[in-house]
């Protein structure tokens, strides 16, 4: 086995345990932001992300996930440039079976596009609560003063057709991702066989579909009701 192979499977390991991490993530932190147009008092959200910020656990998880972005973006451009490298004729496309689907073929492209609403969407919401909780209203909810980041979140979404548009487009791109990516990554880690591999695509698409709409439709809430 040369030194390539070793090192390559390797990558893409790291690529598949950082993807299945961020998985977890992106669900939890839907779950969360779904808070928001289910109480437009906003206290229900803000509770949430109350919680989120001063939870010991939680602030532990958030280098962790930084760490976990991070590695997976710059790994996926090593592992582009390695397979670039190594085939200089891509894919077959004379062979079905060796024919990828356009989601396999685009990880990288949908990545960095996913990358570009990531860094606007951390400088407009993370970036603010962390780094500048002075510029934001306070609210108390029994008894507990706290940031109004539901003011924050749903002031953007009410005022700014453009942002509502990126949001529902950052929210497919995300979902075009993990089609592939899920079950891609349980793929590489070996824990599909072939009875698994259709199912786990299943339930990848499924995962998908409920990530892309969960947080599209926040911004579409407070576009077309507010
Ligand atoms: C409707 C869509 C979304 C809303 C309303 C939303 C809201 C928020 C808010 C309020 C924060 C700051 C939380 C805090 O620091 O207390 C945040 C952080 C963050 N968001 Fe989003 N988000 C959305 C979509 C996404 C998507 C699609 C991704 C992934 C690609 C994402 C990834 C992150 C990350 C990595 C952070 C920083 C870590 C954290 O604070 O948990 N968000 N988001």
């Amino acid at each position: 086995m040369s030194k390539f192979f070793t090192a390559s499977i390797g990558r893409k390991l790291i690529m598949s345990l950082t993807g299945l991490f961020l998985v977890m993530f992106i669900a939890v932190h839907m779950t969360v932001n779904l808070f928001l147009i289910f109480d437009d008092s906003g206290e229900l959200f803000n509770r949430a992300a109350h919680f989120m910020a001063t939870n010991p656990a939680v602030k532990i998880m958030e280098p962790i996930l930084g760490l976990g972005f991070l590695i997976h973006i710059l790994w996926s451009f090593l592992l582009e440039y390695e397979n670039w490298r190594a085939r200089p004729v891509k894919y077959d496309k004379k062979n079905p079976e060796v024919a990828s689907s356009w989601t396999s073929r685009n990880m990288l492209v949908l990545g960095a596009l996913i990358l570009v609403f990531l860094v606007v969407h951390i400088i407009q919401f993370f970036w603010v609560i962390k780094f500048n909780p002075e510029s934001m209203k306070s609210v108390v909810i029994q008894g507990v003063q706290m940031e109004d980041t539901y003011l924050l979140v749903s002031d953007l979404f009410k005022r700014s057709v453009v942002y509502d548009i990126f949001y529902v487009i950052g929210g497919i791109l995300l979902g075009f991702h993990l089609s592939h990516g899920f079950w891609s990554g349980f793929h590489t880690l070996g824990l599909s066989n072939k009875n698994w591999m259709s199912r786990l695509q299943i339930i990848s698409r499924v995962y998908a579909i409920i990530i892309a709409v969960g947080f599209s439709v926040i911004p579409l809430y407070f576009l077309i009701k507010f």
